[in-house]
């Protein structure tokens, strides 16, 4: 590995572990900012100063002075939800300062929207539970050639040749039950929000050379990642999953560096597990508790605001997790959620048709199979947000931590111990 400064933020588990709170504090030391996958599927809060920031698909460091903030080439986009969040910001008195746009990300059109709540319905009780953000028929598009560029805007011909030939196409593989909106009424549409979207301080431009030139000038990039390793559309709970390269290796495909560029890669692990939408989840916690970390957790979609499912730390999946992104370090989130408990568990191990495992079976109808065995733990009574050293955590609450710590064979670097920016200890600065 050669001496760049760039950070990867990755996910550990199924998504919202509280990636924002991390990534704010890491962008406020960054020069270059990236989002490499997702689309506005994703939501990432951010409070400071007591303004609260949701970002689905702007990269956290537009709250950042000086920050270059770049939007790359594995992300799906919806200009009009992009220009909806820029004005959600803007209505913070907070100016896009400089963003970047891959041409070569995907367009989010509006009858991959309708296509996406389309085909859940038709899945019935067989549904995935998508954000319905189109995420999936967009990336499908992609793949199977079929996908508009946010750069074929610049041109209008090209854009209006592409649309009808799409048009055409899909007039003829859709089923006959699924109806495309008007042609002429996308067209306007994109249009009208690129116009708006390009009157701030916001260019279109080929991402991969932008990035792999401040990485060779030694600039502080972070890349931020969006949803959560066990969601990855390769290496996630299939088909339970997105439709996007969620883990650390989906920062060479989406944004087009190399593997040697990566210096650092940060596992963001909440201090317990949710999901959204279906799938298995083998430490789901039901009842009075589940509702007590959910309300205390905050756990609502940021998206969706559908509630999330909840259960233990999962360290079977985090090993696996922790295999496919090789971590550098972990930064542990929402410890101050388990405040009040009076016994924690941790998954250790699974029971599966009769015996013992530790590795992550991946494959869905497996999992269900799986049944946890747990390690159980001491809590805590004491809050933690006004805690700014390990050393002054509750006795317990540190025994957590180190438990984490020796089972994965990592060190956590990072504590997230309330809500707010400032509700962190940090152990390591990651930059360093
Ligand atoms: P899609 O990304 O909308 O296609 O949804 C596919 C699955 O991924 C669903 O179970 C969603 O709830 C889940 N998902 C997508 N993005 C996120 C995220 O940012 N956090 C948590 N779950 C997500």
């Amino acid at each position: 590995m050669r001496d760049y400064n760039t950070l990867v933020i990755v996910g550990a588990q199924w998504g919202d572990e509280g990636k924002g709170k991390i990534i704010d504090w890491i962008a406020q030391k960054a020069e270059a900012v990236v989002r490499f996958n997702g689309g506005n599927n994703a939501g990432h809060t951010v409070v400071v100063n007591g303004k609260t920031f949701k970002f689905r698909l702007l990269p956290s460091g537009v709250i950042s002075e000086n920050v270059i903030n770049i939007i790359a080439n594995g992300v799906v986009i919806n200009l009009l939800a992009l220009l909806e969040e820029i004005k959600e910001i803007e209505s913070l008195e907070v100016k896009i300062k400089k963003l970047y746009i891959s041409n070569q990300a995907s367009l989010i059109l509006p009858y991959h929207i309708l296509l996406d709540k389309f085909i859940e319905e038709k899945r019935g009780d067989k549904k995935l539970g998508t954000t319905g953000r189109g995420i999936g028929p967009a990336y499908s598009d992609k793949v199977s050639r079929e996908s508009i560029f946010v750069g074929d805007l610049l041109d209008k011909n090209i854009f209006k040749e592409k649309l009808e030939d799409i048009y055409r196409l899909k007039e003829k593989t859709l089923t006959s039950s699924f109806t495309l909106p008007p042609l002429e009424e996308v067209y306007n549409s994109q249009y009208k929000a690129l116009e708006e979207i390009l009157k701030r301080n916001v260019e279109i431009v080929n991402t991969p050379l932008l990035i792999n030139n401040l990485i060779l000038k030694r600039t502080k990039v972070l890349f931020e990642g969006a949803n959560g390793t066990l969601l990855d559309i390769n290496f996630g709970t299939y088909p339970y999953v997105t439709s996007s390269h969620t883990i650390s290796g989906g920062v060479c495909i989406g944004a087009g560096i190399s593997p040697d560029k990566i210096n650092k890669v940060i596992g963001i692990v909440k201090a317990y597990t949710s999901r959204v939408g279906e799938g298995p989840f083998p430490s789901e916690i039901h009842g009075e508790l589940a509702e007590f970390i959910r309300e205390k957790g905050q756990e609502y979609g940021t998206v969706t605001r559908r509630p999330r499912r909840v259960g233990w730390l999962d360290l079977v999946a985090l090993r696996y997790s922790h295999m496919i992104n090789g971590f550098s370090m972990i930064a542990l989130t929402k410890l101050d959620v388990f405040s009040g408990l009076e016994e924690i568990k941790v998954v250790k191990g699974y029971r599966f048709k009769g015996k013992i495992i530790e590795e992550f079976p991946v494959i869905s109808h497996q999992i269900s199979q799986c049944e946890p065995i747990y390690e159980s733990l001491s809590g805590w009574k004491e809050d933690l947000s006004s805690i700014k050293n390990f050393s002054e955590l509750p006795m317990n609450a540190q025994k957590y931590i180190e438990f984490i710590e020796k089972e994965l064979n990592l060190k956590i670097s990072m504590i997230g111990t309330g809500n707010k920016r400032e509700d962190l200890i940090v152990i390591k600065d990651p930059w360093e």
